[in-house]
């Protein structure tokens, strides 16, 4: 989703915008544009409809030089991907504004400021912004009481970049909703979307908090919390090294990060169990005596970490026998609900800025719950500062906008998560024991399990020409099925749908034949002969099969059945393991399509507006 970048310094900012933007590419957009501040205090912008690359071109054709600039990638809300509506967007050659965000009356402010005189260029929401700093900046010269006055009247969410030829060496930036990052450098300053923008300048980071407003020039900064009172805000350093979004050789950053599982799995557990046990205070101080309390879980969240959710409501109804509801957090949010007592809150997010999802949380956190836990992959995300308990899947940052080895990272944290509230439900030392032996072998099971990546290669060639395909599953199984059809449909393109296996004869079975791949998980549980009636039923109407069957589970490769046999694994585990063959299936399919794999159509990694 947007990106923004700014800077505030003596040297030529450009190459840091670019260099800025590039970095937050992964994030999803279609059009990128720089407005900087040259020394003749004159406002000089380059936009492009297209990638980052094609900006530096033009950059380089023309170069615009100055200490002060603000750079944007935009993934379009309101308004066609195209050039007008590309940021910054500058009024009348005197300010300039890049926007993250959603501002809901848009309208309302269009209609007037058009009655005022001002002409739009861009069908964006975000343009009202800057003719309303304009038009403050009429009844006073300071940007900054400008902004101030311009936030008043909008209502949705923002992460905003304000510069002003009138004031050369400032930059202004605001939050709310939308998140925003402060770098701190050596007499210079940056703001950015994220940090990963911003670490080839500083490792040095200030996170702004709904309602700051930051007044940034060369060699000070103060930060306006949402009463206009100036507040400290700590100063975070950060452990990520520039070359994090490297692909060490591998195609894409997403074959990249499914060959991190095994690592980023390890990594999740580190001092996470210990003899035998799991340590609760990994989720936070309080949380042994809150877990006691537990007697009922909400889980909140979105597209593959719902699916995660999912998951873990069958551990947790299974094993520490507590029931559990999981909801799209888009839903959640607009809807009333009955909350249980004692019930504890999970939202589940890679990004940690997932605007449903954190809104959820919001919700969540005046509603009553026993506490609020967020699973997340990001340090210092909104939403791991805003719940009370937070438990960090350390599986670094993930690029590729299919999440794959968050989602992996996320199971093993739930199925902590599990085991920490059934200690206090009745699991036995010996059975928390052997939960804890199962997840230490994960991280060697998922790397036995990458290497079918040349037979999952070769059965991809089969769904490459085809616009359909199902998916299987039962029981725990069922929202893996619904993530390997999601990986399949965001990045090859291909129609993915996922089905209850017992559900097929009750409509889907109508859709099956010659031309529908049918991809069905079938570990070697009490329901797996339920589950081979289900794909007789397919196989009778010409459906091709493609399994991914326990080898103990004694189905066998014929005609129009292909089985591709994994080894025999605890229940509990096989849904993280089973995932994995899934997410190769997607990703060479996306290859031999030779789709935009990293960067889907359409799609962002960080989701930050609804
Ligand atoms: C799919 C995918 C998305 C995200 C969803 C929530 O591969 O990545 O469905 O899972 O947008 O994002 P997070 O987990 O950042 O809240």
């Amino acid at each position: 989703m947007c990106g923004i970048v700014g800077a505030v310094a003596q040297r030529d900012v450009s190459p840091v915008l670019l260099e800025g933007l590039k970095r937050l590419e992964y994030r999803g957009y279609d059009s990128a544009g720089l407005a900087v501040l040259n020394h003749d205090k004159q406002l000089q912008r380059i936009r492009v409809q297209g990638k980052v690359n094609e900006l530096k071109q033009e950059h380089q054709a023309s170069p615009l030089k100055g200490g002060t600039g603000i750079a944007h990638t935009r993934w379009a809300t309101h308004g066609k991907p195209n050039l007008n509506n590309a940021h910054p967007h500058i009024c009348r050659d005197t300010v300039a504004l890049v926007h993250n965000g959603i501002i809901e009356n848009h309208e309302q402010l269009r209609t007037e400021q058009i009655a005022s005189g001002f002409e739009f260029t861009s069908e964006t929401d975000t343009e009202v912004v800057v003719h309303a700093v304009y038009e403050a900046l009429q009844s006073t010269p300071d940007l900054l009481q400008a902004v101030f006055t311009t936030i008043k009247q909008l209502k949705g969410a923002y992460a905003l970049g304000v510069i002003n030829n009138a004031e050369p060496d400032r930059l202004i930036a605001a939050r709310e909703g939308s998140p925003l990052v402060i770098g701190v450098g050596i007499g210079e300053y940056f703001i950015a979307s994220d940090v990963f923008a911003l670490l080839p300048v500083t490792q040095r980071f200030i996170f702004l908090e709904d309602g700051d407003v930051a007044d940034i020039t060369r060699d000070k900064l103060t930060i306006y919390d949402s009463n206009q009172n100036i507040v400290e805000r700590s100063i975070s350093v950060s452990e990520l090294n520039a070359d994090v979004a490297d692909k060490a050789g591998y195609r894409h950053y997403m074959l990249k990060e499914i060959f991190s599982q095994p690592n980023a799995i390890a990594e999740s557990l580190v001092n996470r169990t210990n003899d035998g046990q799991v340590v609760s205070n990994e989720f936070g101080q309080d949380a042994e005596s809150i877990f006691q309390q537990v007697k009922a879980v909400k889980i909140a969240a979105c597209g593959t970490s719902y699916h995660a959710g999912l998951i873990a409501a069958h551990w947790l109804e299974e094993i520490a026998q507590v029931p559990c509801q999981v909801e799209i957090a888009s839903e959640y949010r607009y809807r009333k609900s009955v909350i249980v007592d004692n019930t504890l809150f999970v939202s589940i997010s890679q990004s940690g800025e997932t605007a449903d999802t954190l809104a959820a949380l919001q919700l969540a956190k005046k509603s009553g719950f026993l506490s609020t836990l967020a699973i997340c992959n990001v340090a210092e995300s909104s939403l791991t500062r805003e719940a009370e308990l937070v438990f960090l899947t350390h599986a670094g940052p993930e690029i590729g906008v299919a999440s794959t080895k968050a989602f992996t990272t996320q199971l093993v944290g739930l199925f902590l998560l599990v085991v920490a509230i059934a200690k206090h439900n009745g699991l036995s030392n010996e059975e928390e024991a052997s939960f804890v032996k199962q997840l230490e072998s994960l991280p060697g099971r998922v790397n036995q399990l990458l290497q079918f990546k040349d037979d999952i290669e070769t059965m991809a060639k089969d769904f490459a020409d085809k616009h359909h395909a199902l998916f299987l599953g039962r029981g725990s199984f069922l929202p893996v099925a619904m993530e390997g059809a999601l990986k399949l449909k965001e990045i090859s393109y291909i129609h993915a749908e996922a089905y209850a296996a017992g559900e097929l004869k009750h409509g889907p079975l109508a859709l099956v034949d010659d031309d529908m791949p049918v991809v069905a998980v079938a570990p070697n549980n009490h329901l797996l002969e339920k589950l081979k009636s289900n794909l007789q039923e397919v196989q009778a109407r010409g459906g091709k099969l493609y399994l991914f069957a326990d080898k103990a589970s004694e189905v066998e490769s014929t005609e129009g059945v292909y089985v591709l046999k994994i080894n025999a694994v605890c229940d509990f585990m096989a849904p993280i393991l089973y995932t994995i063959p899934l997410q190769l299936l997607a990703y060479y399919v996306a290859v031999i399509k030779g789709a935009d794999i990293d960067q889907p159509r359409n799609l962002a990694k960080s989701v930050t507006v609804e």
